[in-house]
């Protein structure tokens, strides 16, 4: 089964083909993404109508390009998958109206996939997952904890109830002076700092829900910040490596705790998965703790390759090929996108709700 992907939820324009064989592994055939990143990084976010705008003039031709490099005709194609939500709405129009064209006028099923999805069957396609694992999924838009049950089966354990972790890292480079986007920045920095100068609360540590919190932590390293300036090299460093390792221990905290859940309802017999995904997951302190972690709970840790912890259209492709496979129905022509669309639809809204309404 060959499916064509297109994801435009947010600030990346990408196409992919991805190839499900009959034994349920995955093929990514090609794989073209075009980050907007510099457009966007003089105003220290994602511009929405910036980035609709620029989905608009790209996709096209990163369509063209996904399967010319894939080798697979459009006519061969068996089915076009386009993230319908959660992300800016803009983005999803075009992408949506594109995705919706291409079927039509190639006469192909049409299949809307949530975002989220994407990210949680990833570990599918590039490490052949079982069925049931943990998801950490850690951007710029979400901080979530999910059960993956199956296709279409998902439990949301935790999410952030005020901002993603992502955004976390983004704002307290911004406030500490440091470049767009801050999450590289302030690891970077980290490096240099002393450890024992500043010492953080750790958000949610203990809490019985699964849920996070880092706007508290991003305002304690604003009033330190303050109580500092003007602010020396060293000293930035020393705040990065705060604010890193208190996330970095809030993360293994409640981790633990939803890998100790699990081995109650699932035990650990199968050496079930802990498996991260987002752009945080790239972030080293955070690896080596969860791995550490997953590895004394006897949870094999798995994070896929980085470009696909980072959002890209072959988690979408690879969505639909899922949903197909798992005899999920198409969708009509008439779908419309969701900004926001929980992929556990019975989990309990959060004060806060946890996304800036842009990534995921
Ligand atoms: O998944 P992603 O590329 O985009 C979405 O949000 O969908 O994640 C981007 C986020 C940004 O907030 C960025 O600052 C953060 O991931 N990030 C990092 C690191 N690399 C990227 N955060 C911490 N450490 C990193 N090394
Ligand atoms: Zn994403």
């Amino acid at each position: 089964m060959d499916i064509l992907g297109i994801e435009t939820s947010c600030d990346e324009t990408a196409a992919s083909v991805v190839r499900r064989h009959a034994d349920g592994s995955g093929e990514i055939l090609s794989d073209v993404v075009l980050s907007q990143l510099d457009l966007h990084a003089a105003f220290g976010g994602v511009v929405p109508e910036l980035a609709a705008r620029s989905h608009v003039t790209t996709l096209d031709r990163l369509v063209i390009q996904a399967l010319d490099e894939s080798g697979v005709a459009l006519d061969q194609i068996d089915a076009v998958a386009v993230t319908s939500g959660p992300g800016l709405i803009g983005g999803l129009m075009v992408g949506l109206m594109t995705g919706k064209a291409i079927a039509m006028a190639a006469n192909k099923p049409f299949i809307g996939i949530n975002h989220l999805e994407g990210h949680a069957l990833t570990a599918r396609l590039t490490h052949a997952v079982p069925f049931p694992y943990l998801l950490l999924l850690v951007s710029g838009g979400h901080t979530q904890i999910v059960l993956v049950k199956g296709v279409n089966e998902y439990e949301r354990w935790g999410t952030t109830i005020d901002d993603a972790l992502g955004e976390a890292f983004d704002k307290t480079a911004k406030l500490l002076g440091l470049g767009y986007p801050g999450g590289p920045a302030v690891e970077q920095a980290a490096l240099e700092g002393e450890p024992r100068r500043f010492r953080l609360p750790v958000p949610m540590r203990r809490d019985p829900r699964l849920d996070f919190s880092f706007s508290g932590l991003k305002t304690a390293v604003r009033q330190l910040a303050e109580a500092q300036a003007p602010l020396s090299q060293q000293t930035i460093s020393d705040l990065c490596l705060a604010f890193e390792t208190s996330v970095t221990s809030s993360l293994d905290d409640r981790i633990s705790m939803a890998m100790q859940r699990f081995s109650e309802r699932f035990g650990t017999g199968s050496g079930p998965a802990l498996v991260v995904a987002g752009g945080v997951a790239a972030n080293r302190a955070i690896r080596a703790t969860l791995e550490s972690r997953a590895a004394k709970a006897g949870f094999r840790f798995i994070a896929p390759p980085l470009n696909l912890c980072t959002d890209n259209a072959a988690m979408i492709a690879w969505a639909g090929a899922e949903r197909l496979a798992a005899g999920l129905a198409a969708d009509a022509l008439t779908l419309a996108p969701r900004s926001r669309w929980p992929l556990d639809q019975t989990a309990a809204a959060v004060i806060g709700h946890g996304k800036r309404g842009a990534k995921a």
